[in-house]
């Protein structure tokens, strides 16, 4: 199903690169833990490594990187541990964020921003409005994201236009899929999870029908490219059947 390859030196084709690479960046906790710290500094050092993937993907050309930051599971973490991850955002949001958009990179936040505080919203819509522009790299970062969330608020506005006269035979999956955070972003062709966990923690649910998958014990502010070459080498020697023979 998935291993780690031991290979040494990975030989990649730039030509069959994955389009879309969605990542759950997992081992915050853990990799603290390790030196005596407190969570957060883990949360500080997985912006840190987050920073250099968006950096070394770009340079890739890989056109769409979507990262899993905060789920809708993740209220049940103490309010100390909250408050730093939103505060790392907020710190992000006005000063890397910007950064990658001076480097053409365009920044869009899925999942459900209405629950956080009204100025992160604001400075999210910041940020998004000022990605209009830009053509480079798209970054999709998941904020209060659960997949089953994002469905969940995707079919209440297809019922809205159901009750309004759309015919319930005219719901297909494209239109299912038009609804979705991700609407337009092709899906991810690799899914990657640090951390030694093999669970998807509703992580884009829709989006990773045919998605490959590939699990790595670094924890996350370990991970940095020789990491993401490695899966993507793994991605290119995978057999992609799409059902087919
Ligand atoms: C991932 O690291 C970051 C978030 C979920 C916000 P964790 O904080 O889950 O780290 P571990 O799993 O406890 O090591
Ligand atoms: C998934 O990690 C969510 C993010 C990386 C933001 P978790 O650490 O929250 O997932 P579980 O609890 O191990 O499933
Ligand atoms: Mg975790």
């Amino acid at each position: 199903m998935f291993f780690q390859k031991k290979t040494e030196a990975l030989s990649i084709d730039t030509s069959r690169l994955p389009k879309h690479i969605a990542i759950i960046m997992d081992g915050n906790g853990r990799w603290a833990a390790k030196r005596a710290l407190p969570r957060q500094a883990g949360h500080k050092a997985g912006a840190e490594a987050f920073e250099r993937l968006i950096t070394d993907a770009k340079e890739m050309g890989i056109e769409h990187i979507t990262v899993y930051a905060f789920s809708t599971e993740n209220w049940k973490r103490s309010q100390e541990e909250i408050s730093a991850i939103m505060d790392l955002m907020r710190y992000y949001l006005k000063n890397s964020f910007q950064r990658f958009l001076k480097d053409n990179v365009r920044m869009h936040i899925i999942g459900d921003i209405s629950r956080l505080d009204e100025d992160i919203q604001n400075q999210i819509r910041e940020v998004e409005e000022k990605s209009k522009a830009k053509n480079g790299m798209t970054v999709h970062i998941a904020l209060n994201y659960g997949g089953r969330d994002e469905l969940r608020r995707g079919i209440q506005q297809i019922a809205e236009k159901a009750a309004n006269g759309l015919s319930p035979l005219e719901i297909s999956e494209e239109l299912i899929e038009a609804h979705l955070d991700t609407a337009g972003v092709p899906d991810p062709e690799l899914v990657i999870r640090t951390s030694g966990e093999t669970r998807i923690s509703n992580f884009l649910l829709w989006q990773i029908a045919y998605s490959e998958f590939y699990f790595t014990d670094v924890l996350w502010p370990d991970f940095g490219k020789k990491d993401l070459e490695k899966a993507i080498y793994y991605y290119q020697n995978r057999e992609r059947r799409f059902g087919g023979r």
